[in-house]
Order: structure tokens, then sequence, then C-alpha cells
């Protein structure tokens, strides 16, 4: 196994999140940006996760721990939600606001589950901030592991073919990352995350890893069409909100447009788990 992957532990991950965590909540809030981005990715889920879905388990709780996050939908179909994270902080808030949660703290690479625990498995965007690809394979047979035969696996990441997603990985990460870390307040204005892009697959790729550890891909899309950075800072200079918001919602029409894996934030992938 390459030296960093040994380097990257539960604890320093998890740190760095808590780190990143508190820095979001001290900077200026992007509140119609997360309403928006809530109803995309839970619109993924009604279309994708089937009613009546026993267990599913949710592979990060930023959402939840930021604003409504996708519980009420994943919880709307499923008779049990359990949900992990690499930073306690965000575990906690994520479990002060929804109490039926089962919120634990977990790394995606050693999930502390029993093989096959679930009947379904919804991870949005937790995979795209490794350092090496090798670590996305490594988590996406992990999913496999706690997934019984048959499960649904709906699982969104970072699209490579994204121009401001490209942009994101070509700059220089570290130095932003520590100029976000001293500047949150201008650096959430313009729409910048406190966080990198990592490693992240395109829609092929995806497909390929995905089959590989033991699925069956049934379908594949591009959401978050809405340009995030502009999103975001014309969020937060508005009042109310409720025609932006519509306004961002016809944008996501571009999800029937033949340039979706171009325009898409995310590439998205819905997969069964073989026997
Ligand atoms: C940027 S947020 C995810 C974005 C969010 N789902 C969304 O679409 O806006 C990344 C979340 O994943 C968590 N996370 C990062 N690496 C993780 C890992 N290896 N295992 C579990 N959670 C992880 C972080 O603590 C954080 O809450």
């Amino acid at each position: 196994m390459a030296e960093h992957l040994v380097a990257t532990t539960p604890e320093r991950d998890g740190a760095d999140w808590d780190t990143v965590a508190e820095v979001w909540r001290r900077a200026p809030a992007q509140t119609l940006w997360r309403r928006h981005s809530d109803r995309v990715n839970s619109a993924l889920v009604e279309r994708w996760l089937p009613s009546g879905t026993g267990s599913t388990l949710k592979t990060d709780l930023w959402d939840e721990a930021m604003g409504a996050g996708l519980y009420p939908a994943i919880a709307a179909r499923s008779e049990r939600v359990v949900g992990v994270d690499v930073s306690r902080s965000i575990v906690v808030a994520a479990a002060e606001r929804y109490p039926a949660l089962d919120a634990r703290v977990a790394h995606v690479h050693a999930l502390p589950f029993e093989d096959g625990s679930f009947d379904a498995v919804v991870s949005n965007s937790t995979l795209d901030h490794f350092d090496e690809a090798a670590e996305i394979d490594r988590s996406v047979l992990e999913l496999a592991r706690v997934l019984r035969p048959g499960g649904t696996l709906v699982l969104t990441l970072d699209n490579p073919a994204n121009p401001l997603v490209a942009l994101a990985k070509v700059l220089p990460r570290q130095a932003l990352n520590r100029a976000w870390l001293r500047w949150a307040d201008a650096s959430a204005r313009l729409g910048l995350l406190p966080y990198h892009v990592g490693a992240t697959y395109g829609r092929s790729r995806l497909r390929t890893v995905v089959e590989q550890s033991g699925f069956v891909v049934e379908e594949t899309t591009a959401i978050v069409h809405a340009p995030r950075p502009i999103a975001v800072m014309i969020g937060q200079r508005i009042q109310g909100g409720g025609r932006f918001l519509r306004a961002l919602a016809a944008l996501e029409r571009l999800e029937q447009a033949p340039t979706r894996f171009v325009t898409g934030h995310f590439v998205a992938i819905r997969a069964t788990r073989l026997a």
C-alpha cells in the first residue's frame, strides 16, 4: 500500500474535517445554495431509492449538519437510516437535528457494520476528497461489503469533465485551503469551498469501478447544473429567494440535455449489488 494511505488515518481525517466544519459555521451562511443542493440531491434519492427500503446507510452527514439535508427524503423511503461521518462534530450536529438518525463516527474505508447489513447505501460526494483514486476503489468495495445482495447503491462524485471542477483541481490546493481558513468570510462570499477537490472519476471510469466491485450499473446521470460559485455569490446578496431558487431549479433541466456530463457538477450512478 502506498505510504500516504498509511499516513491517512481516520483520526487525522476526522480532525481535518472538524476544522473545516468549524470554519464553515463561522463564515457567512450559504443558506439558499444549501437549500438548492438539498433539493437536487433529495430529488435523486426520490427517483432512485426504492420506497419501502429496510435499512439505508448514508456515508456522510455534512448536509444534515449544515441544513435540512437528505435525511427527510431517505427516511420517507427507509424503515431505518444510519449515517456515518469521519468528523465527530458533524455527527453530533446531524444527530441533534435528527434524533431518529442512527449517527456514528466512522471512516468509509472501514465501516463498523457486518457484511450485508444494509438494503441501500446513499453516498453523495463523500468519496471525492481522497488524494488517490485507489482510495475511491477501496471505499466502493467497502460499500459493496455492507450492502446485501440485490441492495441499491446511489453514488455521486465530483464530475472531472465539469469546467469548474476541472479548474478547482488544477489550482494550488494547499495554498488555497490555507487562504480559505484565514479569510473564511471573503472566501465564503465568493462561493469557494474550504476543502479540496480530491481524486475523482468521470462517468465511464466510475461505471467500470462500480462494476468491478460487484454491482450491476442500472443508470447514470449528472446533477447540479447551476454554477455553484455564481449562485452562492448571488444567493448571499438577495432577500427572500423564492424566485432565485426557481431560477436555479430551471437550470437543473440541463440534466435532460445531451451536454449533461459537461454541465453537471456531479456524476451520479445507481447500481444493484450482485449476489
Ligand atoms: C464536502 S462534504 C460532502 C458534501 C455533501 N454530501 C454535499 O454534497 O454537499 C464531505 C463530508 O464527508 C465527510 N468525510 C470526508 N471523508 C470521509 C471519510 N473518509 N469517511 C467518512 N466521511 C468522510 C466529511 O466529514 C464531510 O462531512
